[in-house]
């Protein structure tokens, strides 16, 4: 099974019909229609306004709110307790590379996202094969193992340089 399939899997029994989560890469869609079924509402943001737009023509319910902006800036938008943050890091397939996460700004994100939750969770995968991918991935380690961060699960397929996908606990 690859990383999008067990984070889907995994994500179901974590969210409430009462809960607000959030996509912090909307890309094609595809983890934003999970999280619009399966929550009251949902944030989803993308620096690419293509991503915005492969958003908008995959969703079923009117509970999505996306948003044309660097994730970075989460917290100007969103002031509520959000039970799920998802980042699915990389780039938009298909389309201009250079749109891809850096780690710095991933790493401002990741902390915000944090700020947010009471009690809930962050599913992040990172893909170590893209271009920047390792580094994004090393950074944001370090700042978890530091952080004292509880990472609940890990998943990597056995293969060099296949995604690896962290669940992230938070309690208050
Ligand atoms: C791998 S894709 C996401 C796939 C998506 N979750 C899906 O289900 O199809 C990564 C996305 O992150 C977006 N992105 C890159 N840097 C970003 C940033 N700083 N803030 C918000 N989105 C960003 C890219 O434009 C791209 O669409």
């Amino acid at each position: 099974m690859n990383n999008n399939t067990i984070v889907h899997k995994y994500i179901k029994p974590l969210i409430h019909t009462d809960d607000v989560t959030v996509d912090m890469t909307v890309g094609n869609g595809n983890d934003t229609l999970l999280l619009s079924n399966l929550s009251k509402k949902v944030y989803g943001f993308d620096i690419s306004s293509e991503a915005i737009e492969r958003t908008k023509t995959k969703l079923t319910k009117d509970n999505v709110t996306l948003i044309n902006d660097n994730h970075i800036n989460v917290d100007k938008y969103i002031k509520e307790d959000i039970r799920l943050f998802i980042f699915n890091l990389g780039y938009l397939p298909h389309s201009d590379d250079n749109n891809h996460t850096k780690a710095e700004e991933t790493l401002i994100a990741f902390k915000k996202a944090y700020e947010l939750i009471l009690n809930g969770y962050i599913i992040i995968t990172f893909y170590i094969g893209h271009i920047g991918g390792k580094d994004e991935y090393y950074l944001l380690d370090k700042y978890i193992k530091q952080a004292n961060i509880k990472v609940i699960e890990k998943y990597k397929q056995d293969k060099i340089n296949s995604p690896i996908t962290y669940i992230i606990k938070k309690s208050s």
